[in-house]
């Protein structure tokens, strides 16, 4: 069953069911190694799921729960493995949105839930992307209209001692870091793809000191994912025009997404409406996607958004979809 949260679709199933678990990786084609998010009514569900949980990932749950923030934790030994994919932690989450808060105070446990797309393609933000992505393979959609975030969850590490973020999301860097009292560490992948190795490099919250860090990659922080048929290129708004009609000559069917309309686009390019700042950036940033394949485009130029707050996960989810070119 599909269903609607604050930051993408989810295809849910009895997180405490292994077989039902092994369904949503059937449907998604996704590998076993890779772990789910299990999704509570509330807060103190952790304790069910967590084996321990740090003063900081207290603070953390009290000051955004329910909200795009997913914490990662030392499992309890109740978890299945196909819910980890085998790993000693277990990534938990509380969803702001009113039909999947219902769902889960109903359902009363925990519900595993990938984002309701194939592996390695972009994440649906209404009913009818899941309905196109999944087809008949899912039995129920629950339609909550398009998910007023759009972009996935921010992944925080508290598993290792130090917080560390591991995908940038819904939830700013800034934001986590007010919370905890001091800047956290991102390590977010910046090289590789679904086939091959994955780099990871930490920075913190001001780009200071980078570090090359060994870790299994999560699916989120692959580089090949989040992409459409389209090959995706990201440039600044000023390098728009000259690159679109380069593009052109080469007889490409070019598109456009940007923060703002661009002048002087030379004719026959395919401006997308404008994406508008970071939050509205990010709540269509997954539809425009798909639109640049219904509009049959070879290549969308894409201008990012300044880089704060959600505007670095937007950002972040192009860099991705341009290097799976
Ligand atoms: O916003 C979201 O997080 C959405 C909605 C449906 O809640 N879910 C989502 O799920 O994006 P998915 O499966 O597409 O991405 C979950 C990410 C993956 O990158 C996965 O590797 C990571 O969370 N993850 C889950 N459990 C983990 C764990 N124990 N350790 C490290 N990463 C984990
Ligand atoms: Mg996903």
């Amino acid at each position: 069953m599909a269903f609607p949260t604050e930051t993408v679709y989810g295809l849910g199933a009895d997180a405490a069911n292994p077989a039902a678990v092994a369904r949503i990786f059937a449907v998604k084609g996704r590998p076993r190694s890779h772990p789910v998010i299990v999704h509570l009514a509330e807060a103190t569900a952790i304790k069910g799921w967590a084996a321990e949980v740090p003063a900081d990932g207290w603070a953390l749950a009290e000051a955004f729960w329910p909200g795009p923030l997913t914490l990662i934790l030392p499992r309890a030994d109740r978890v299945p493995d196909a819910v980890t994919g085998g790993a000693g932690t277990v990534g938990l989450r509380v969803p702001a949105q009113p039909l999947a808060l219902e769902l889960l105070e109903a359902f009363g446990g925990g519900v595993a839930a990938p984002s309701a797309n194939r592996f390695g393609r972009v994440s649906p933000t209404t009913a009818a992307h899941v309905r196109a992505d999944l087809g008949a393979d899912v039995d129920l959609v629950l339609d909550g209209g398009p998910c007023a975030v759009g972009v996935e969850s921010t992944i925080v590490d508290l598993s290792r001692g130090v917080p560390r973020v591991l995908r940038l999301g819904g939830l700013s860097v800034d934001a986590l870091s007010e919370v905890l009292g001091h800047p956290i560490d991102v390590r977010v992948a910046t090289g590789g793809n679904a086939l091959g190795g994955t780099a990871l490099t930490g920075s913190g919250p001001a780009g200071s000191g980078r570090d090359a860090a060994v870790a299994t990659p999560a699916p989120g922080t692959l580089l090949s994912h989040y992409a459409p048929e389209a090959r995706v290129e990201v440039l600044a708004a000023g390098a728009v025009a000259g690159r679109a009609a380069t593009l052109l000559g080469e007889g490409r069917r070019v598109g456009i997404l940007a923060p703002r309309r661009i002048e002087g686009l030379p004719t026959g390019v395919d401006a997308l409406p404008p994406a508008g700042g970071a939050a509205a950036y990010a709540k269509c940033l997954y539809q425009r996607l798909r639109e640049a394949d219904r509009r049959g485009l070879d290549v969308l130029l894409a201008v990012p958004p300044p880089e704060t707050g959600i505007g670095a996960a937007v950002a972040d989810r192009l860099r991705r979809a341009a290097a799976a070119a």
